[in-house]
């Protein structure tokens, strides 16, 4: 028994912030944005819009796509490391938006790799016969711990969500394995200390926020293109597969020469690569749901095709799937 993907979709909020925005809030410019990070704008959730608002329109088009209806869910995960509430987790408020009364729901907080997290554990789960169909979500309002007095970083993240509907399969088709690695050590190239055991927030101190997203871009640079290849390097030759037999690789939606240089070292040509975070920024969990979702309306997912997803983030974590669509 295994699993495999039957719906996607993706939904991010109306609201844009460009370069030309940003230019307005930081010294920077949108030459410098593009030029580095290949990001030309991103979407913003606005005040009062929760994460789970997010992930109940992109689960609403996934469950469409699927032809299923939310009572038929055994299991909702959302990946995502900004949940509504820390308790409880963002899964049981979709679970209730939805009305997936079957279903048991938890969140899993993988920062950037928080969708491929969230799809090994769903795909675990159906393996092991806890459930057949499953509702994998990575979402995120990152724009709520961004500093947008920091240039360095308030350039990189938008808001957005994405979700897949998984049913049982026969093994052998679907999702043909996934591939999960974490480094705590490295815990403190990207992490938003606030609000947490240690650094409990208190408005009624008066405190500087301190749930601000913090990250050594270089350093996490680096780590992102080695990780991200080895662990597809490791789901290929898992399955026996070379990359010339891959039609799409979907990478985690970071930054342009992160995804360039990834592709290198895999030796794919670049229109084998899906890449749309000039219109997205860095969603975090969402941008790989996101990507699923966008490349099977542009007829980029056919039936057959072997498929290559990577993500890389805050822990730090990283992973990598390889799907039969
Ligand atoms: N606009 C203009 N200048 C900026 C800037 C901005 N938004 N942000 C930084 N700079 C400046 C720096 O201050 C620095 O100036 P200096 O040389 O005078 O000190 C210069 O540009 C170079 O900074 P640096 O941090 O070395 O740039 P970079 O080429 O590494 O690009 C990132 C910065 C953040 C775009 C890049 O490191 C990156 O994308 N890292 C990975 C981030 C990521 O994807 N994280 C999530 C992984 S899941």
């Amino acid at each position: 028994m295994g699993s495999r993907i039957i719906g996607v979709g993706m939904y991010a909020p109306p609201k844009i912030l460009a370069n030309d925005d940003l230019e307005k809030m930081v010294d920077t410019n949108d030459e410098w944005i593009m030029t580095r990070t290949g990001i030309r704008e991103r979407h913003i959730a606005g005040p009062g819009v929760a994460t789970s608002d997010l992930c109940l329109e992109a689960s609403l088009k996934a469950l469409s796509d699927a032809g299923i209806s939310p009572s038929e869910l055994d299991i909702v995960l959302v990946g995502t490391c900004t949940p509504d509430m820390p308790v409880p987790s963002t899964a049981c408020f979709l679970q209730k938006k939805l009305g997936a009364g079957r279903a048991f729901a938890t969140d899993l907080n993988s920062a950037c790799s928080g969708f491929l997290y969230s799809l090994s554990v769903a795909d675990a789960l159906i393996r092991a016969g806890r459930g057949k169909k499953a509702l994998v979500v990575g979402a995120e309002i990152l724009s709520s711990i961004t500093n947008y007095k920091d240039r360095g970083t308030c350039i990189l993240f938008g808001d957005g969500a994405g979700a897949a509907v998984l049913t049982d399969c026969e093994d052998g088709a679907g999702v043909l394995s996934c591939h999960l690695h974490s480094d705590g050590n490295l815990w403190e190239l990207i992490h938003a200390p606030g609000g947490g055991t240690l650094h409990p927030m208190d408005p009624a101190t008066g405190n500087e926020r301190t749930n601000y997203l913090h990250m050594a871009g270089n350093e996490t640079f680096k780590h992102a293109v080695t990780k991200m290849a080895e662990v597809c390097v490791e789901a290929l030759e898992k399955n026996g597969a070379k990359i010339a037999e891959v039609d799409l690789f979907i990478p985690h939606q970071a930054n342009q020469r992160i995804i360039s240089a990834v592709g290198k070292r895999l030796g794919i040509p670049e229109n084998r690569v899906f890449v749309n975070l000039e219109r997205y920024g860095n969603t975090s969990a969402a941008s790989i749901p996101i990507a699923l979702a966008e490349a099977k309306e542009k007829g980029r997912l056919k039936s057959g095709d072997l498929v290559l997803l990577a993500a890389f983030g805050a822990g730090l974590t990283w992973g990598s799937a390889l799907l039969r669509m």
